[in-house]
Parts: C-alpha cells; sequence; structure tokens
C-alpha cells in the first residue's frame, strides 16, 4: 500500500482518498465543517449551512456531528436506493446523510458491541421528530430479518403515527410539534436483526388537553376523530363533526390544519393501532376516552343562590358517565364536592364555581394523560421482543433514540415550557459532557499537547433549576407542600428570595430598568444557554401538584372501562402518601434518561429551523444564527478542529488493525504502545496526522483512518485464507492424529494377535518336541499313550518319504529303510508296488519288444552266470538278422523256397581236422539252419535231428552243434565261431526248442568227428581272444576275462 500520496493503491485498484473524492462529489461549500478554511468564523459557518440549503444539501457533518436543516419540503433523498448507497460505506466517503449517521451507528454497535444512542436536539419545529422517523425506517428497511422480525419493523413504523396521533400537536412553531418526549430503544440481536424495542415517554404537555394558545390545537387525535370518524362511530360516542362544538378544541380558535390531512390520518392511525396489536375492542375503548374528554369539555357549571355549584349539562353527564363507565350521580357527586377528611371523619363539601371548573379539567388532564401513559406501555407491549429471544442469552445490543420536545419560547411561558427548556438543558449539559468536556479532559489525561478551547457550560443553569433546597423545583415543591396561603405569586417571591442575585435568574423586581419594561411582575426570567425566556408563574403550583381530587379518583378506579381501571389504581385513593409533585418526577426521569444516554456512545443530529414560517427555501439568517450559537455548533467545530479526529484505545486499534502490518500480525507481544507505533509507522503515518497519547492513539484526520480501514478492507480475503489455512492445518493434523491414533491401534491389536499366535505355536510346538522326546524314549515300548504320538509320527513320516521316494522304475531296487514296527507293512508295500509296476510296464510292452524279452529271458535261462560274455550282452539289443537282405544270396534263398530265412549270421566255420577257419553264413529258418557258403550251401541241419548245443563259458564265440552220430551224411559235429554267439544260440535253441539242450562247457568241449572220432577244444583264459590248433591237436580257445562289475 502506497500510503503518503493522494492516491492509495489497494490490491490494484487506485480509489481516490476523501479530499478529492469529496470535492468531486459536492462541490456546494463544504460536507463536514472540519474542512472550512475559517473556521473560527461564525458568518463563514453560516454561508456554508445557506449555500448547502440553497442546493437542498440540508445535512452537513461536524466531525461525527450531523447538522439538519428543516428543507420544509420532501426531498427525493429518502429513496430505497439512497438507502443501499449508504449501506456499509464509511461515514466521509459519501455526502453526508441521516442514513450514513444510522448506519455508521449500526455497525458500530455491530462491531464494537456496545450500546449505541443517538440524540436528535434542536428547537421545536427543527425536523428532530422527521430525523428519528427516516431513522427508524432506515433500520426497518436494511436490517437483516426474519418473519417475526418484518413485522416488528412494521410495528417499529406504525408505532410513530398512533403517538403522534396522541401526543403531538400543532403550534404556532410546528403543525406537528411533540409535546412529549420520547427515548426508543431499539434491541438488535447477534446477527444485527432488531428483535425488540422499548419507548420511555416523557412529561406529556397535558394543560394542552383544556386550554391552548391561540393558533394553536389540542392534541391531533381529537380532530382525527371528529373528522374521519364515520357517522356510526359519531353516534356511539355521541358526537357531533364540528369540532367548534367543544370547549376543549375551540381555545386555540385553529380547528384546521393546511398541511395535513385528519381525515387521511385517521386512517392511517386506526390502521395503525390494528398493525399494533390493538383489538377491535380496545380501540372502542380509547376513543370512548377521547370522546369522553371532549365531553368533560362541554360539561358546564351553574352558580346557585346560595353559590352552591350544579351541572348545568345533564345530558353531557349522563354521556360522559356512560362513556367513561362509571356511575352518572358518582360522577355529578364528584365533579361538584370535595372530600375531605378531618379528625378521621369524612366530610363533603360543595366545590365553588372556580373549584368545580378546575375539577373538571383536572379530571380532563388526568384522565388523557394516563391514557396517553397506558397507551405507550400497549405499544411497548407489542414491541416487546420475543422472550426465548430477550432469554437467549445471546448477545443483543442496543440503539436508543432520543426525540424530544425542542427548546421553545413561546409569548406566555408556563410551567410546560420551564420543564421543556429545563430538558433541553440537561440534554446540552449531556453534550457538554460527552463531546466538549470530555474530550479536553481526555487529550489531558492522555498527555496530548492541547489548547482548550472555551465555550460555555450551562451547568449553572441545570443547578439553578434542579439544585436541592436552592433550585427553582425545590423551591416550588416546597411552596406546594408549605402549610398555609400559598398561590404562585409567593412562590415568585419566594424564588426572588433565594435566587435573587443569580446571574441566570431575573424578575420584574430584581431587574434593571431595561428589561424591567418587557417583563410582567408575575414572570420570572431564565437565560437560558438558547436564550432567555420569561416565565409567567400563573399555574405553575397547581401544575406542580397535578393533583386530581380524591372523590373524582374513586369514581374513576370503579369505571368497567378496563383502560381507566388500569390507569385509575384503587392503591392510589386508600394510599395517603402524597405522590410526586410533577416537577420533581419530571426531574427524576430526565436524572435517569441522562444515566441511561450516558451508558451508551452517542451520535448526534442536530436540527436547525431555517425559518420560523415553515416555508421551504427560506433562510433566515438571524435565526440559524442563534441557533447555532446556542447549539454551541461552534464550540463544538473549533474542539473538532483542534483535536483529532478519531481516537482509539490502543489495545483496539491494534486488535483491529494488526493485520495491516507483519510484526504486529497475528499477535503483538510487547507493550500496546509499541506495538501500536510501529503498526502507525508501518502504515506511514505522518507525524502531524497522529498522536500517542497514554491509553489511546489520536488520528487527526478522518481521512487518514478511512485509507487504513480500505486497507484493511483489502487485507480481508488474506486474513480469511490465513485463519482458512490455519483452521484447515489444524483440522488435517487433529484427522492425521486421529488417524495415527487409529493405526497404532491396529497395529497393536495386530501385534498382539500374531505375538499370541505365535507363542501358541511355540507352546504347541514344545509340547510336540516333549511329546516326540518321550515317545523317543518309549519307542521301544508297546503302543501307549506315551509313545503313540512317537510312533505314529514315524509312522507317518515314513509313509510321506516314502510316497516321495518309491521306485520309479522295475529295475530300482532302492526301498526306504523302514521303522522296526513298519517292517512287515514296508515288505507288503514293496511287494504291491512293484508288482504295480510291473503290471504298468507290461502293459506298455510292444509285440517287437515282447519277443526281444522272451528271447533275453531265454537268453538269460542259457546263459546267466554260465557264460562270461553274457552280462555283457544283456544291455544289447537281439537284432533280427545280422545280414541284410542283400547279404545273403538269392539263389540260396530260391533253394530255400518256401522256407523264409528267420535269421542270418555270418560265422567262421572250423574245419574238424585241421580247425581250418572258414567263412560262412548261418542262416535260419523255421524247420532248419543251412551253413552258406557264399551261394552254396553246404550243410542243412534239421532242428528235428540237432543233438545238442554246446558253448564254452568264456567270453567267446565258439559253439559247436551237435549232430546225430548215427547220421552218416553227416561229417560229424559242427564247430563254428560267432561274434554274437549269445543272440545266435539263443534264437536257434528257440527255434529249435532245443532250449534245454544247450551246454555250456567251463573247460573244454567233446564233438563228434566223422567215423566215431571225437575232437576237444580246450578253453583257456587268456589276454586276448585267438583260435588255434593247440599242441595236442585240440583247438585252443584263448580268450580275455571280462570284467563284469
Ligand atoms: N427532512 C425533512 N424533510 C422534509 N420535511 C421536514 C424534514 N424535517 C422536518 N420537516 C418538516 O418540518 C416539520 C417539523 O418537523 P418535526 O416535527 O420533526 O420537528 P420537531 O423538531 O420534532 O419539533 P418539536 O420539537 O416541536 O416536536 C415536519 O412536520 C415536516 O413538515
Ligand atoms: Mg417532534
Amino acid at each position: 500500500m502506497r500510503y503518503q500520496g493522494r492516491e492509495v493503491d489497494v490490491e490494484g485498484r487506485v480509489r481516490l482518498v476523501m479530499e478529492s473524492a469529496l470535492t468531486a462529489r459536492d462541490r456546494v461549500g463544504v460536507q463536514d465543517f472540519v474542512l472550512l478554511e475559517n473556521y473560527n468564523s461564525e458568518a463563514a459557518f453560516i454561508e456554508n449551512l445557506r449555500r448547502r440549503f440553497g442546493e437542498n444539501l440540508i445535512y452537513t457533518y461536524i466531525g461525527s456531528v450531523l447538522v439538519s436543516v428543516n428543507p420544509y419540503k420532501e426531498l427525493e433523498i429518502y429513496s430505497k436506493q439512497q438507502m443501499d448507497r449508504y449501506r456499509g460505506v464509511s461515514f466521509y466517503e459519501i455526502s453526508p446523510h441521516i442514513y450514513a449517521l444510522s448506519d455508521n451507528t449500526y455497525r458500530a454497535m455491530r462491531t464494537e458491541r456496545k450500546d449505541q444512542c443517538i440524540l436528535i436536539s434542536g428547537e421545536s419545529g427543527a425536523g428532530k421528530t422527521e430525523a428519528s422517523k427516516k431513522i427508524l425506517l432506515y433500520y426497518a428497511v436494511t436490517c437483516p430479518t426474519n418473519d417475526h422480525m418484518a413485522t416488528l419493523g412494521e410495528r417499529l413504523l406504525q408505532s410513530n403515527p398512533v403517538l403522534e396521533a396522541f401526543g403531538n400537536a400543532k403550534t404556532l412553531r410546528n403543525d406537528n410539534s411533540s409535546r412529549f418526549g420520547k427515548y426508543m430503544d431499539v434491541q438488535f440481536d447477534f446477527r444485527g436483526a432488531p428483535v425488540g424495542s422499548h419507548i420511555l415517554n416523557y412529561l406529556l404537555e397535558k394543560s394542552r388537553v383544556v386550554h391552548q394558545n391561540h393558533g394553536e390545537r389540542n392534541f391531533h387525535i381529537f380532530y382525527q376523530l371528529l373528522d374521519g370518524g364515520d357517522d356510526d362511530l359519531l353516534t356511539t360516542l355521541d358526537l357531533e363533526r364540528n369540532p367548534q362544538n367543544y370547549h376543549y378544541l375551540v381555545k386555540g380558535n385553529c380547528p384546521r390544519l393546511s398541511s395535513v390531512s385528519d381525515k387521511n390520518n385517521w386512517k392511517v392511525v386506526i390502521k395503525a393501532l390494528s398493525v399494533i396489536g390493538f383489538t377491535e375492542e380496545d380501540v372502542q375503548k380509547l376513543l370512548n376516552i377521547i370522546a369522553s374528554v371532549l365531553h368533560l369539555g362541554n360539561t358546564q357549571f351553574g352558580e346557585g343562590e346560595e353559590g352552591e355549584t350544579y351541572i348545568t349539562t345533564e345530558t353531557q353527564i349522563t354521556n360522559l358517565a356512560k362513556l367513561l363507565g362509571v356511575d352518572g350521580s358518582a360522577l355529578r357527586e364528584a365533579l361538584t364536592h370535595k372530600k375531605l377528611t378531618a379528625k378521621g371523619e369524612e366530610m363533603i363539601s360543595p366545590l365553588s364555581f372556580e373549584q368545580a371548573v378546575s375539577a373538571r379539567d383536572a379530571l380532563a388532564k388526568a384522565v388523557y394523560g394516563r391514557t396517553f401513559t397506558w397507551l405507550v406501555e400497549k405499544i411497548n407491549q407489542s414491541l416487546a421482543p420475543k422472550e426465548e429471544i430477550y432469554h437467549s442469552g445471546k448477545a443483543c445490543s442496543v440503539i436508543g433514540l432520543l426525540d424530544i420536545y425542542g427548546f421553545e419560547v413561546l409569548q406566555h411561558n408556563s410551567f410546560e415550557q420551564f420543564c421543556i427548556n429545563y430538558c433541553n438543558e440537561k440534554l446540552q449539559q449531556l453534550f457538554i459532557e460527552l463531546t466538549l468536556r470530555s474530550e479536553q479532559e481526555e487529550y489531558e489525561t492522555e498527555g496530548i499537547a492541547w489548547e482548550t478551547v472555551q465555550y460555555f457550560d450551562n451547568k449553572i443553569i441545570c443547578d439553578l433549576i434542579e439544585e436541592k433546597h436552592k433550585g427553582i423545583i425545590s423551591i416550588l415543591d416546597e411552596e406546594c407542600l408549605r402549610p398555609g396561603e400559598t398561590c404562585d405569586v409567593s412562590f415568585l417571591e419566594k424564588l426572588e428570595d433565594t435566587l435573587g442575585g443569580h446571574p441566570h435568574f431575573v424578575t420584574h423586581k430584581l431587574a434593571n430598568g431595561k428589561t424591567r419594561r418587557v417583563m410582567s411582575r408575575e414572570e420570572f426570567r431564565l437565560l437560558h444557554y438558547a436564550g432567555e425566556v420569561n416565565y409567567n408563574v400563573n399555574g405553575f403550583l397547581d401544575k406542580n401538584n397535578d393533583s386530581l381530587s380524591r372523590n373524582l379518583k374513586e369514581v374513576m378506579c370503579q369505571s368497567d372501562n378496563q383502560i381507566l381501571s388500569h390507569c385509575f389504581r384503587r392503591e392510589e385513593v386508600i394510599d395517603q402518601k402524597r405522590p410526586e409533585m410533577a416537577a420533581t418526577q419530571f426531574k427524576n426521569s430526565l436524572t435517569k434518561l441522562m444515566e441511561i444516554l450516558m451508558s451508551k456512545e452517542p451520535s448526534y443530529v442536530r436540527c436547525i429551523k431555517p425559518n420560523d414560517a415553515k416555508q421551504p427555501g427560506r433562510f433566515d439568517e438571524v435565526l440559524v444564527r442563534h441557533q447555532v450559537k446556542y447549539l454551541g455548533l461552534m464550540e463544538n467545530l473549533r474542539v473538532r478542529r483542534a483535536g483529532f479526529a478519531y481516537r482509539r484505545r490502543f489495545e483496539a486499534f491494534l486488535q483491529r488493525y494488526k493485520p495491516l502490518c507483519p510484526e504486529t500480525w497475528p499477535n503483538w507481544h510487547g507493550r500496546l504502545a509499541d506495538g501500536v507505533s510501529t503498526l502507525v509507522n508501518h502504515l506511514g503515518y505522518k507525524p502531524e496526522e497522529y498522536k500517542l497519547g497514554r491509553s489511546k492513539i489520536f488520528i487527526r484526520f478522518p481521512k487518514t483512518l478511512f485509507t487504513t480501514e480500505d486497507a484493511l478492507e483489502a487485507k480481508k480475503p488474506d486474513i480469511a485464507l490465513a485463519l482458512q489455512t490455519s483452521w484447515r492445518g489444524y483440522r488435517e493434523r487433529a484427522k492425521y492424529q486421529r488417524i495415527r491414533h487409529a493405526v497404532i491401534v491396529i497395529q497393536s491389536g495386530w501385534r498382539g494377535m500374531k505375538a499370541r499366535r505365535r507363542a501358541r505355536r511355540r507352546r504347541q510346538a514344545a509340547e510336540l518336541i516333549r511329546r516326540l522326546i518321550k515317545g523317543f524314549i518309549y519307542r521301544h515300548e508297546e503302543y501307549c499313550p506315551e509313545n503313540e504320538y512317537f510312533l505314529d509320527h514315524i509312522r507317518f513320516s515314513f509313509l510321506k518319504n516314502l510316497r516321495k521316494n518309491l521306485p520309479t522304475n522295475v529295475l530300482d531296487k532302492s526301498w526306504p529303510v523302514p521303522p522296526p514296527l513298519l517292517v512287515e507293512a514296508s515288505e507288503h508295500l514293496r511287494r504291491l508296488n512293484m508288482r504295480n509296476m510291473v503290471m504298468k510296464y507290461c502293459r506298455r510292452v510292444q509285440p517287437e519288444w515282447k519277443k526281444q524279452m522272451m528271447q533275453k529271458v531265454v537268453a538269460s535261462e542259457i546263459f546267466k552266470d554260465q557264460k562270461d560274455s553274457y552280462p555283457q550282452s544283456v544291455g544289447r539289443l537281439f537284432l533280427d538278422s545280422r545280414l541284410e537282405r542283400e547279404q545273403i544270396s538269392l539263389k540260396v534263398v530260391q533253394t530255400l523256397g518256401n522256407d523264409k530265412v528267420q535269421y542270418g549270421v555270418p560265422v567262421v566255420k572250423y574245419d574238424r581236422r585241421g580247425f581250418k577257419p572258414r567263412p560262412r553264413q548261418l542262416l535260419l529258418t523255421n524247420t532248419f539252419a543251412v551253413l552258406v557258403d557264399r551261394t552254396k550251401i553246404k550243410q542243412k541241419i534239421d532242428y528235428s535231428a540237432l543233438r545238442g548245443i554246446s558253448v564254452g563259458s568264456l567270453s567267446d564265440g565258439m559253439f559247436v552243434l551237435h549232430m546225430p552220430n548215427e547220421d552218416t551224411k553227416q561229417k560229424g559235429d559242427v564247430v563254428l565261431h560267432c561274434n554274437h554267439v549269445i543272440e545266435l544260440v539263443t534264437k536257434l535253441a528257440m527255434m529249435a526248442s532245443k532250449v534245454n539242450y544247450v551246454n555250456i562247457s567251463p573247460g573244454s568241449i567233446r564233438f563228434a568227428v566223422a567215423r566215431g572220432k571225437e575232437g576237444i577244444i580246450d578253453f583257456i583264459r587268456g589276454s586276448e581272444l585267438k583260435v588255434a590248433k593247440g599242441k595236442r591237436g585240440h583247438l585252443l580257445v584263448t580268450a580275455p576275462r571280462i570284467n563284469n562289475t
């Protein structure tokens, strides 16, 4: 924020500060007298007022005080749009208006939570009542409402026409002059909505009921009733339409008003009564009373020959008794007689003519006055806040509105004017108290350098009137109560005796020649703050006594009209104590009012009357000057100019504006004064703009404050953001803590569960181990509880292990070692398994393979453990033939014809004699075998003739086919060698069905040579295979050992 310049840059917006805006908006004069160049000049002051008044600018400020000049014409400045213009806008930012003051007061109430009051002062006809109505209207329209409050707003507004009808009258100064004082409290709830209201009324000018000065009228309601009431109503009330027929309405000789229509106002009042909540019955009773006052006025008396007084208007009395709801003869009696109590005895004595007239008038005044009080009470009931709101404890704040009769000087001033002007003196005192004196005292206590402004303090006049024992009111009371002959003149003399020499008190006797000339002997003059007023003492005592004869009171309290029976209480008649005098009552109620006002924050509206003729556009300078003077506006301005526009306690100032400075935001922990100093330095206040007192900061110019306010307004989103952020942070942290806590709870629950489960498992494991150990110890015992688990476990483990490690093929002979208990079962299982495997194996075997197997089985039967080369042969498959088809001579095949060669193998044939080796092919058919030398079949051996087959036990391939001896065709046994001797011999033995004829000789084989001779083949082990003729003529076969392991 750039603060020093004429422009303030707030968030990129450029706003004009107050002064430049002022001139742009309002070129006529200055809208705040504080800005007046020549602030000491009364002429300049009045000229400013005049110029503005000429332009219909009726409002001007002196600081926070609103000066209002009565325009005497309707101005277009009170519309809803205008209200909206002033809502929430800073006081000085926009042209002066009663709405600005209303809004400012309202906002001060809301933000500072302090009760406020608006004091409207000015002389009669200056516009006080109008101003108060405008303020009420503003609140009724702009404040937030709900249904209940909407009706409350309406009632608030409607209370005005009713009170005005009964309490206002036309006077010489004002066609609608308030003849009572009114202080109205409006209560607002914590949301700022009006929730209730209460009215205090002060001293109604009752004398007007029976007497009016020339050119004045009685209270409006009488004329409104006669003009507006319909014929039926008037008939019921026995009234005639013409006001001239009523004595109480003709005194001022002014039955009609040009400015207002009684007829229209009647309608308004009747409607308002119903809005406020008056029932038709209430209204009827009220009108009965109003009518009865008129009838009372017309009640006439005559004087008998013996000086007794009697009533000449009998019908009036009948009507009157009917309307008042009292007994006619009792009323008649009471109006013409008085009751005296002497020595405990009651006596009735007739009244003189004058006494009867004054008793009648006293009754009229009492009836009207008390009815008015009842009316205010009734309105208060209707405006009272709803119980629950009142007792809800939610802070309610109050704005008080004081509209009280203005200072008035008439041709003939009496007790009423005395009271009215006394009241104005008191208000002036309050004004001085709250603004001038307290302002100056405050500068002193705060230690701010200050040039004292002289002003007239009217305390001396207040004291003159109200001081105990010495004041006018005390003297008046004393005179009323003093036994013996007292009269108004003796009162005047007493005043002269006591107050003679007082600078503000003059009587004809005390005055100098010049004054004496303009004063009558029955007058005393008071030099009020607002001017000199001569009061005629005639009627002072009576009016102060305000007494109604006891028997009239008795009659009235028997009335069957509830309003009257409420107003005239029986206790009053019984109670012998004298009530307080009127002036003292008034004084006391004013003291209370002052207390109420002092407890609130005041705002002022100072009303000025521009002319006495009630004319628009006329500005009577002399009249205005007089008002400016006695309202103390010049002093007000001087104090304002010399002083500071705004002050706040350090804590309040710091509290409000601390967000504008980083050092003071969010909290300042040092001394308050230092905090404020830091803050204003940061804001760039110039030294002449402010001063720091002992507990308050004083800001000289409003614009300084407004610029600061603007900056605060612009800062608010940031503050909101900061608050939001920290709130969210807090919320998230809380959420996190909650989640964390939950996680810990879950975690510990889970861990607990896991630990319990583990402990259980351990326990179980330990138990198991224990059982196993015990079982192990008892393992050799019979199956018993101690070892059952162990043994079962061993069994189970064995079986489980077995299942995993079962032999997978028939050749695999492995088998786990069973525990002793399962030896038998294991054996069964093993066998079963083997059988199963064999079965499976067999199912899988192909015919080819089966043949092979069968041959192998036969080979095994023949050779196993018999011949060295057998183990080696097991793994080698037997082939279908060792000769290819083409290796066998076609000729041989043809020779064999149908006997198909089933197997062929190359062999070496050894001659039986010389053992010469000759390569041959041995071909096997189904029924015989042939030895073939290339294409020639050398020998055919029938299987049936085959005697046996001999084979050596070594690893050689020698074998002998033994032929029958007797067969001469045969040349003996055939000695052969074949590399596949096991395969060949097996196949041959099988084909020839000579399996059992295979002979395996370990050492030598004998074979038959032709003609009974025998050959021998010797077998010996050697390093290598060798077949040769041995030394003994044997065939010697050397065969190597084959390592079979
Ligand atoms: N703001 C205004 N706009 C138009 N007319 C106004 C305004 N203020 C006052 N008047 C006129 O002046 C008359 C007198 O005003 P008002 O009744 O408010 O005076 P007052 O100060 O209450 O006098 P009193 O002390 O006699 O009650 C009103 O009836 C009205 O005609
Ligand atoms: Mg008024």
